[in-house]
């Protein structure tokens, strides 16, 4: 079969794809594979049960039910959900929003994609930009959503040690150089796959960064401020006109209801809502009349912070603690977990590549995602790329810690050269 140049970039092996395939089939076999590969949030009882509720009521509502399943919302998304967003963040937050400023997209995904392609790639002058990702590790979703090649450009980060066995990331801002060819900035806060914060003084920065040489921030809120919380640290949500941040109703417990929310400008709003008609026609209705009333009374803030985030702080912390007495002895490091749902595992100096660790993983039955996947726009050969592994925690206690228990017996062997 011949492709064009997309069908040929969009089809070739993506790390986003054999993620997705490798968790699909998984759970498809019905095999005991432990998931500890991919970002499907936990199944908390409490917000599920807020959500059966929820829908139950809109099932016995008969015009609220047809809104459900039977109306296009229009491309910029469900009017009722963006009005009660507007009103929510205006009051928490004073950021002066108008419905115009709100977008929603199947999935924030989707979102990204869109994003992306608007600012980089090719300009009409026939320029080239490029998105900036102030540091990588960064998302896998985002490496192959560049509708051209070499779409991305990142920065190799700071290191910050606080004991033998744990360290945080931070922007290098002597390294980070914008040009007439960045298209836009891009920063996932919490990321994933480190579960690293961006402290406030760096966003601010960035924001500075980015407003002086013109380009969009965009900041992925998918794990963040302002829900679902999964942040252990302190973190102040930011918009300005400049900024473009990104939320979800995934990690809130939503992934399948694909909601994705975009907050930013009117133009790039307009702009979003033009390219979503053509691809999408609409965006599904299901998560935002889900969660619309929680955003109507400000539930969803106190959700999020009451319920999502100690519930993943707990299992943070558990993780830890039980990953630190199976690799007791060994010169493992962790980065600090300040929020997200993974484990970001350094492997200094370990005999096997991390692609390696991974098989060996598989093959006893925990997948975990090899780190090499997770450096969009550094392209030299950097020996931290082979050394780590993203290992999530959002599946149950038991399941997690028999995982655990069998990555740190696999690390100690590859140690040990056994
Ligand atoms: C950092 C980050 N951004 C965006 C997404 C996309 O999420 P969704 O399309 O479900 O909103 C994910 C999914 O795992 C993610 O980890």
């Amino acid at each position: 079969m011949k492709l064009s140049s997309f069908g040929e970039k969009f089809t070739s092996q993506a790390g986003i794809t054999s993620l997705m395939d490798d968790l699909g089939n998984a759970l498809s076999s019905g095999s005991d594979m432990i998931m500890m590969g991919g970002g499907n949030p936990s199944h908390i009882p409490e917000v599920q049960e807020r959500f059966r509720q929820r829908l139950a009521d809109i099932i016995a509502d008969e015009s609220q039910f047809k809104r459900l399943i039977g109306i296009y919302d229009p491309p910029q998304g469900e009017k009722e959900f963006i009005s009660h967003l507007c009103k929510l963040l205006n009051k928490l937050y004073g950021w002066n929003l108008t419905e115009r400023n709100i977008g929603l997209t199947n999935g924030s995904q989707a979102a990204f994609f869109m994003l992306f392609n608007m600012f980089a790639g090719e300009y009409e002058d026939g320029s080239l930009r490029k998105i900036q990702l102030p540091l990588a590790p960064e998302y896998i979703g985002y490496a192959d959503a560049g509708l051209s090649k070499d779409f991305f450009t990142a920065v190799q980060p700071n290191f910050e040690y606080f004991d033998k066995h744990t360290f945080k990331y931070h922007v290098d801002f002597d390294k980070l150089h914008i040009t007439d060819q960045t298209g836009a900035i891009c920063v996932s806060r919490p990321t994933n796959p480190t579960g690293n914060v961006l402290t406030d003084d760096e966003v601010v920065r960035l924001d500075k960064i980015a407003k002086a040489h013109g380009v969009p921030l965009i900041i992925d809120g998918a794990y963040g401020t302002l829900f679902p919380s999964l942040i252990f640290t302190d973190a102040t949500p930011i918009w300005n006109e400049n900024i473009v941040l990104c939320l979800s109703l995934s990690k809130l417990g939503l992934p399948a209801a694909r909601t994705g929310i975009v907050i930013a400008n009117e133009q790039i709003i307009q702009s979003l809502s033009g390219i979503n008609a053509i691809i999408n026609l609409s965006t599904g209705s299901f998560g935002s009349m889900l969660a619309s009333d929680m955003v109507k009374t400000g539930e969803i803030i106190s959700l999020s912070r009451d319920v999502v985030c100690p519930y993943y702080e707990n299992k943070a912390e558990k993780a830890v603690k039980l990953l630190g007495e199976g690799l007791q002895g060994y010169p493992y490091l962790l980065h600090k977990p300040e929020g997200a749902m993974f484990l970001w595992l350094w492997l200094k100096d370990l005999p096997i590549s991390n692609q390696e660790l991974y098989e060996r993983l598989k093959a006893r039955g925990v997948l975990v995602v090899s780190g090499h996947y997770f450096f969009p726009g550094i392209d030299e050969d950097w020996q931290h790329k082979k050394e780590c592994i993203r290992i999530t925690y959002s599946q149950d206690d038991d399941m997690v810690k028999k995982g655990l228990s069998i990555i740190a017996e696999e690390v100690k062997k590859a140690y040990d050269n056994l």
